[in-house]
């Protein structure tokens, strides 16, 4: 007998306020300075120059979102203030297609070159940001204040839309793959 396929449970939507719970639950397991619930209701609620985007699922037994980021936008760029996924769903390209849906967001606002400081030892995510293009151009010294780690400065430039817009649509592809592939060991921790 064929099994049935489990169906496709993401979703990319706006932040908002009331996600903060499930944020800080991903947040505060991500990083080790996390931004607290303030930090975030003050983004969402106040800062214009800013937006927030996330991965939303179909809800119980999965937790509410499964990522989430965000742009300042100083036009011509845009500053990718912060990015995380769930560290059970890490892997699925949730964070490529998370960050493929923020810098297409911020090239149809008018940024034409994005930014982020990234932790020197933080492999994975400057992985991440390679395979979109993004380059090493500078380092601030000492800026994380929990270990005095040093933040690579990266780049990329242009923010080609039809480029990021193809990019899109790719990752919401492989996500998709790769959760045909993982999603019978990932249900099984969030039995219904
Ligand atoms: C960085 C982060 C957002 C990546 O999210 P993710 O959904 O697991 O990553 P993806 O599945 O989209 O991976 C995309 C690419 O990134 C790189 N990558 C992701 N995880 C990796 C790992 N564990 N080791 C090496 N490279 C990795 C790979 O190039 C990968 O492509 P591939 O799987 O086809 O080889 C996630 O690890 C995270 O939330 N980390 C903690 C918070 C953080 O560090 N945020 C960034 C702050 S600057």
């Amino acid at each position: 007998m064929k099994t049935a396929e489990p169906s496709f449970p993401f979703r990319l939507d706006t932040l908002r306020e009331e996600d903060i719970p499930a944020v800080m639950d991903i947040e505060r397991r991500a990083f080790s300075l996390p931004w607290n619930a303030g930090i975030y209701r003050y983004e969402l609620r106040y800062n214009a120059l800013s937006f927030y985007r996330a991965i939303r699922t179909s809800g119980p037994p999965l937790p509410p979102i499964v990522a989430y980021g965000g742009i300042w936008l100083y036009a011509p760029e845009a500053h990718v203030s912060t990015i995380a996924v769930h560290p059970e769903f890490r892997g699925l390209h949730l964070g490529a297609w998370l960050l493929a849906d923020l810098l297409v967001e911020a090239a149809r606002r008018g940024a034409q070159e994005a930014s982020l400081e990234v932790r020197v030892s933080n492999v994975t995510a400057q992985r991440l940001y390679l395979s979109f293009g993004f380059r090493v151009v500078g380092k601030r010294h000492r800026y994380y204040s929990d270990n005095r780690e040093d933040a690579f400065i990266m780049t990329l430039r242009p923010l080609d839309i039809t480029v990021l817009e193809q990019r899109l649509f790719r990752e919401e592809r492989i996500v998709k793959e790769r959760w045909r592939a993982r999603a019978p060991d990932i249900l099984a921790s969030y039995p219904s």
